[in-house]
């Protein structure tokens, strides 16, 4: 579907209304892949998007350049959701010059055969004059790959600012302002904290690059165009990437014969008498891994239950535990706890995650044999009640 969203920029990418699954990112709203085309003296192409929808994607560029043809084509970020249709939009403008920085044009090369794409490199800061519009690009290394870049348009205070500020999250919307305030910032903190997490120092230098732009729409690569909550986003990533939390508690646990399971109840009766702590429970059965994560972000305390199973945890705790390991949460205070039968190797293996983390330790992890007892259970509650 075409969307004009300006005097002369409009949207031409495509509503992905059945992804289910982004690499291990549970997408259950689906996705889009924003792309633009300002029309202008010469005519240019903001990104593209992920190749099975290249014939839709063609059928929205022709309409709506009409007569007239595609001038420049802007690659802001190599990743094939956005650069994987690239290669058909060449193909049918052969003549339209690549924009793109080095680390962008080396990435191409990798994934197509780009020996006849015309390439024009465009440096950090550099500007291209297209008619009425000049486009200013600015490097945003690791927001979210090493060649990711954002492109200005001063004139019309417009950023087209690729993965960063975006969601995961299809809808009959264009624009923020459509969707309710509570619906964006959850799409965009489960969008930051499965995509962008790991980044927290690069974002903050994103972060301070963008200040020096006047912003009045964000025309971002994923989920509703940003025009009345830019600065609430903005804070989000600032508090994400500063690592402030929540008073919050995420209980995330699996169990086998029921005992972890008591285990993380007595724990959660102990938590509920905080008044001002907000409690998540993930329990791994139940719980995708990308929802862990989204709890995880801006939560306080980390409690992580397992039983030992086979001298390990439960794969549903370790495949928890290596996710928000790798997305490197900050700051966050931890404790382990679960049954086991011959000996408690699982709440060894779990304070292992948590130094890897460099979460600090709450308290000594609690571990029973079999079936907690009375006192055990009590002990677990007396942890959340004193929190
Ligand atoms: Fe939406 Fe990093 O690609």
């Amino acid at each position: 579907m075409i969307k004009n969203i300006t005097q002369n920029v409009y949207l031409v990418g495509i509503k992905d209304w059945n992804v289910r699954d982004f690499h291990g990112y549970e997408t259950q709203n689906g996705s889009t892949y924003n792309s633009y085309i300002i029309k202008d003296k010469k005519n240019a192409l903001i990104d593209s998007v992920k190749y099975l929808f290249k014939d839709e994607f063609l059928k929205n560029i022709l309409d709506t350049l009409g007569a007239t043809t595609l001038d420049y084509i802007v690659c802001n970020h190599a990743e094939p959701d956005h650069s994987s249709a690239l290669s058909y939009v060449i193909e049918k403008y052969p003549n339209a010059i690549l924009l793109c920085n080095q680390k962008c044009k080396d990435t191409l090369s990798l994934y197509f055969d780009t020996t006849n794409w015309k390439f024009q490199i465009v440096k950090d800061g550099e500007s291209l004059n297209i008619g009425d519009n000049t486009l200013y690009f600015y490097d945003t290394p690791m927001v979210h790959w090493p060649e990711s870049m954002v492109t200005y348009l001063p004139k019309q205070k417009l950023l087209f600012s690729m993965d960063i500020l975006g969601q995961h999250y299809a809808s009959s919307y264009t624009f923020d302002y459509e969707e309710s305030l509570d619906t964006l910032l959850y799409e965009a903190r489960k969008y930051y904290a499965n995509i962008v997490m790991p980044y927290s120092r690069q974002v903050l230098n994103t972060l301070e690059k963008l200040k020096k732009l006047e912003i009045e729409i964000v025309a971002n690569s994923h989920g509703l165009i940003l025009k009345k909550y830019i600065n609430e986003m903005l804070s989000l990533y600032s508090d994400f990437a500063n690592g402030k939390n929540k008073e919050k508690a995420v209980i995330i646990y699996d169990s086998m014969w029921q005992s972890t399971d008591k285990m993380a109840r007595s724990l959660i009766d102990g938590l509920m008498t905080n008044k001002d702590l907000e409690i998540k429970v993930c329990n791994l059965k139940t719980t995708h891994n990308t929802i862990v994560a989204t709890e995880a972000i801006d939560a306080k305390y980390i409690f992580v239950g397992s039983p030992t199973l086979n001298s390990n945890i439960l794969p549903t705790v370790a495949s928890a535990l290596t996710y928000l390991e790798g997305l490197k949460p900050l700051n966050k205070i931890a404790f382990a706890f679960g049954s086991y039968g011959w000996a408690p190797i699982n709440v060894k293996k779990i304070t292992e995650y948590f130094e890897r983390m460099n979460f600090s330790i709450l308290k000594e992890p609690v571990s029973c044999k079999f079936k907690p007892t009375k006192e055990v259970l009590s002990s677990l509650y007396e942890i959340g009640k004193n929190l």
